[in-house]
């Protein structure tokens, strides 16, 4: 039986006791005490019965200390339990309110020490910046209040409880409670008192709460302030040193808006700042304002009158040893990797971060739409039966968390738009909350992607539309049918400005198709772009038991219920590595837009506001990839929107090597994010001479062969190549699998139109089926003639009768070896290929082959629907340093285009292949790697992979495109790779 002292733990009702209402958190010279530190701590596995801890005299000498703020399941090694991963499902029984009695129990104390000064204040107020999931406090064993909402901030009354001199205070927190139904994020669930804890000194005269509503209009600035404070606090003065404006007012009435005359517009561009003291004679309040005014206008979201696109990433708070515990250099760092990715936008998915992370917003220049702490996706897996949304018994749990997320956080410019929540079906307790925040807040629009029909919000708001619906939603003459819409909802949602809460999602190798949705944004205003799922992975450090470090997801923990590494979908790994995703999204929205015509290029700036006047613009000129020529552009400062057609430089062309210029937008000067120099936007021409490409030489006169033959550096036994260069070589073999990325295993169908996905057949399930991973081999002939050799082969796969016929000419072509394989499928093949290529294993020798250099795309790997990171140039690379580390193997590597390749073994050149283009003038890409696909495939996370003595060279004709299907659409038809006859054409020389 629980005992009633622990009825709080399936309230619904949000809390009790000495609970004071939500306001800013403030920067204020009042005294406080930070409560952070070593914590003593006792773990139940269940809800204790009684409550003596909390008792000012109880004897804690034997627990524990943890440190606060932290997670327990990530402190003590497993002592305290481990973290558990679900996305949609809900780790204990859908039995709202009640949650399970095996509800682990967090028990902390610590003493603290009141100066006597204190003693003046008025009142000593306690704050919890987030604990999950429920709580109860005490202090000096005198019960305080509970409370719930794990993202938000929670200000206790504790003036009669406190005393000067020694103090102790008591929480308890439970992992699981009523709360708990409303916070099934896709998040690894990790409980704990995990932000600060804090004690302050409220003064008399004090000011309780302030709000600078800024506006910017005309070029001037105006402020709406509203002082919460008692009378005698009166009178409060507004200081902007900067603007030399000060501002008296003797009462509370006085308090009317304020014009503050020109001033520079806040925005994510120019995030300009003034700094501002709100004054009374006991406190004095430190505020940074940005004048910006948000509004729609019809179908356009503006921003100080100008059309916002975001190109936003959806921000979870997670690092790899800290879980959610805010790091704020970490976090810094990681908003200005943002910065120099040229992300403009974050949505704080799915929950208030840490407070400062918006005063970093504010100064680095973010447009943010800053989530409440709200899910209830579970109940999405029982057809949405008692969610939660809809339930009165859960209106004020839902009210109180609006609340305490637009108080908290209304003072910051950077803050646009107020978002309910995710995930959490529909209802009337959601019209609610945005009719709440309607009333509060009239300068910030309300989104709500679950809101399909609109009935309650401001921005039509969609995840992972696909390109055409996302192109029928910005079309006005479309009427093709909206997601969970009648025609009349679809109707009213057109117009309204529309964005992509969540769009490509980032697990793994990929996303494809970035280009495609940007396009899109230029092309029909309504878009107004979205924000990338998401930042980073997830993924927690921990080790093997031999001590292997590594990232784990899902699963790792022994959870009972999990979703595997569904948690592992950023574009930055959780080591902090930016992936090629993120790569790819910089070039796609770079804000300078680069076309070439003839001997001009046309440079568009396509920011929100700022002009160019802190780029330059430098070129240059390579042969092949080496450097002949460099300089910098003239370029006329151009406003945002404005285009102008400057000369291109004249650069030397070579007659016998590739000729390119590329043109750089670069920083003229250090920002706060990135140095002088910092490259924000890319463009290349091929300046190249034509050059034919050498005529197959056609050999006759076969005869049958056996035995063994030599040709140049090509050694044969049987036809099979034995040697290259001295050095023992198994192959060519016909590759057709790829390890599948995240995307190759996403098994949803998309159904235009209708609610959402239905489920299908992965394209990797498919290849297992069609056994691409098992391809088998036999010989069907072996041909020679003078200074050539000829092989046949039919491949294919055990119970299939669908097969591959490889021909493969090795030919001296000059005194070079020369090797053209033809690929031709047999009829029937009905899937798409993730690859077309041949693989050459070479093994260790004594000198592995550890580098590659080479002259074609990179520097990092590319795809056909993920090409415009990459240029062309000469790069290298070592083995490891060519693939990417994603949480769970998969393919990784491919470098298109390739013109020539040097493969190297400690730096020491071993083979030279040149790869000529087909004669649709397709190049071949190449992949080298510790490991085969197969081997890949077979490890759930990188210590799995086996030790490799062999290197593998896979050149592939073609390479399926990569999609973004484990959570939205498949790759798009144009990059798909279809089974279809393919040639690859190399001459090998020795390093
Ligand atoms: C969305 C959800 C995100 C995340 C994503 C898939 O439906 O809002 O929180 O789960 O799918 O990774």
């Amino acid at each position: 039986m629980l005992s009633h002292r622990s009825a709080y733990v399936t309230d619904t009702a949000p809390g009790s006791g000495a609970l004071r209402a939500a306001r800013s958190w403030l920067h204020s010279d009042a005294p406080s005490l930070s409560l952070n530190g070593l914590w003593r701590f006792r773990l139940s596995p269940t809800a204790p019965a009684t409550e003596e801890f909390a008792a000012a005299d109880f004897d804690d000498s034997g627990w524990d200390g943890i440190p606060v703020p932290s997670h327990w399941v990530l402190q003590g090694d497993g002592a305290y339990g481990r973290p558990i991963y679900t996305n949609v499902q809900y780790p204990f029984p859908i039995d709202p309110p009640y949650v399970p009695d095996e509800n682990p129990t967090g028990d902390h104390r610590r003493h603290f020490d009141v100066p006597a000064d204190w003693s003046d204040a008025e009142r000593i107020v306690l704050r919890f910046d987030g604990v999950e999931s429920v709580f109860k406090v005490w202090v000096n064993g005198d019960e305080i209040g509970s409370a719930s909402g794990s993202r938000l901030a929670h200000e206790f009354d504790v003036t009669s409880s406190v005393r000067p001199g020694d103090n102790v205070v008591a929480v308890r927190v439970h992992q699981w409670s009523a709360a708990s139904y409303l916070e099934d994020q896709d998040q690894w669930w990790l409980p704990g008192v995990f932000r600060d804890v804090t004690l302050i000194a409220r003064p008399a005269g004090g000011i309780e709460d302030v709000w600078l509503r800024t506006g910017f209009e005309n070029g001037r600035g105006r402020i709406d302030a509203e002082i919460t404070a008692g009378a005698e606090a009166f009178p409060v003065t507004l200081r902007i040193p900067e603007l030399g404006v000060e501002q008296v007012w003797a009462t509370a009435a006085d308090v009317v808006p304020l014009a503050v005359g020109d001033v520079e517009p806040w925005s994510a561009e120019r995030p300009r700042l003034y700094d501002v003291t709100v004054s009374t004679a006991a406190e004095s309040i430190a505020l940074r304002a940005g004048f910006r005014t948000v509004e729609i206008r019809g179908d356009r979201f503006l921003v100080n009158g100008r059309r916002v696109v975001f190109h936003g990433m959806n921000r979870h708070e997670a690092h790899p040893e800290r879980g959610r515990v805010f790091d704020e250099a970490h976090a810094r760092e990681d908003l200005a990797r943002m910065k120099r990715f040229n992300v403009n936008a974050i949505r704080t998915s799915h929950y208030p971060p840490h407070p400062r992370l918006l005063d970093l917003a504010d100064e680095l220049g973010f447009w943010v739409i800053l989530e409440c702490d709200l899910e209830t996706h579970g109940f999405g897996d029982v057809g949405w039966a008692g969610n939660p949304s809809d339930d009165p018994a859960w209106r004020e749990a839902y009210l109180d968390r609006i609340r305490r997320t637009v108080e908290r956080d209304k003072n910051h410019p950077s803050i646009v738009i107020w978002s309910l929540g995710n995930e959490a079906g529909t209802g009337a307790n959601l019209a609610a909350m945005s009719a709440w925040v309607h009333a509060r807040d009239t300068g910030r629009p309300v989104h709500y992607e679950g809101d399909y029909a609109g009935e309650y919000t401001d921005v039509y708001s969609r995840m992972y539309a696909s390109v055409p619906e996302t192109e029928q939603i910005g079309t006005d003459g479309s009427r093709a049918p909206l997601m969970g819409c009648t025609p009349a909802q679809g109707a009213r949602q057109r117009t309204k400005p529309f964005l992509l809460c969540e769009y490509t999602h980032a697990m793994g190798n990929g996303p494809g198709a970035l280009d495609q949705y940007e396009a899109l944004v230029h092309r029909y205003p309504r878009l107004h772009g979205g924000f990338v799922w998401e930042w980073r992975d997830h993924g927690i450090l921990t080790t093997t038991p031999d001590g292997t470090p590594y990232y784990a997801y899902g699963g790792d923990f022994g959870e009972v219920v999990h979703d595997g590494n569904f948690v592992m979908d950023g574009m930055v790994l959780s080591s902090d590595v930016p992936t090629p995703g993120l790569h790819e999204f910089k070039a796609v929205v770079q804000p300078v837009r680069f076309a070439f015509d003839g001997d001009d290029v046309a440079i568009t700036n396509l920011r929100h506001s700022a002009d160019t006047s802190d780029l330059r613009f430098i070129w240059r000129a390579e042969h092949e990839g080496t450097l002949v020529d460099s300089g910098e552009m003239e370029v006329p400062v151009l406003a945002a929107g404005e285009s102008a057609r400057v000369p291109l430089p004249r650069i030397p062309v070579a007659p016998d090597a590739e000729t390119w210029l590329t043109v750089d937008a670069v920083l003229a000067a250090p920002a706060a994010w990135a140095g002088e120099g910092h490259v924000i936007a890319t463009a290349q021409l091929d300046r190249s001479a034509s050059r034919p490409v050498p005529e197959v030489r056609r050999e006759s006169g076969w005869r049958p062969s056996g035995g063994t033959l030599t040709l140049g550096i090509a050694e044969f036994v049987g036809g099979s190549l034995v040697r290259l260069a001295g050095r023992d070589v198994a192959g060519p073999r016909l590759e057709l699998f790829r390890a599948p990325t995240d995307n190759d295993k996403g098994a949803t169908e998309e159904v235009d139109g209708s609610d959402a996905s239905v489920p299908g057949v992965s394209n990797a399930e498919l290849w297992r089926r069609d056994g691409l991973d098992r391809l088998t081999t036999r010989l069907l002939s072996v041909e020679q003639t003078a200074g050539a050799l000829r092989t046949i082969s039919k491949v294919s796969a055990a119970n299939s009768a669908l097969s591959v016929i490889v021909e493969s000419v090795w030919s001296l072509v000059g005194g070079e070896l020369e090797l053209r394989v033809e690929i031709e499928p047999s009829r029937g093949w009905r899937t798409v290929w993730p690859r077309i290529g041949i693989r050459f294993d070479l093994p260790d020798g004594g000198a592995p082959v550890d580098g590659a250099d080479w002259f074609g795309l990179g520097p990092l790997e590319s795809y056909p629907d993920s090409l415009r990171a990459a240029r062309t140039g000469r790069f290298s690379a070592t083995i490891d340093d060519l693939g990417v580390d994603y949480a769970r193997p998969q393919e990784t590597g491919h470098r298109s285009q390739v013109r020539d390749l040097t493969l190297t073994s400690a730096g020491a050149e071993v083979l030279r292949i040149v790869a000529f283009p087909d004669t649709r003038g397709r190049r071949p890409g190449f992949t080298l790697s510790r490991h085969t696909p197969q081997q890949i495939a077979r490890a759930g996370h990188p210590f799995e992979l086996p030790r490799s003595e062999t290197s593998h060279l896979i050149v592939d004709a073609a390479q399926h495109g990569l999609g973004s299907r484990a959570c939205g659409p498949d790759v798009w038809p144009e990059f798909a790779l279809r089974p279809e006859a393919r040639t690859i054409r190399l001459r090998i020389s020795a390093g």
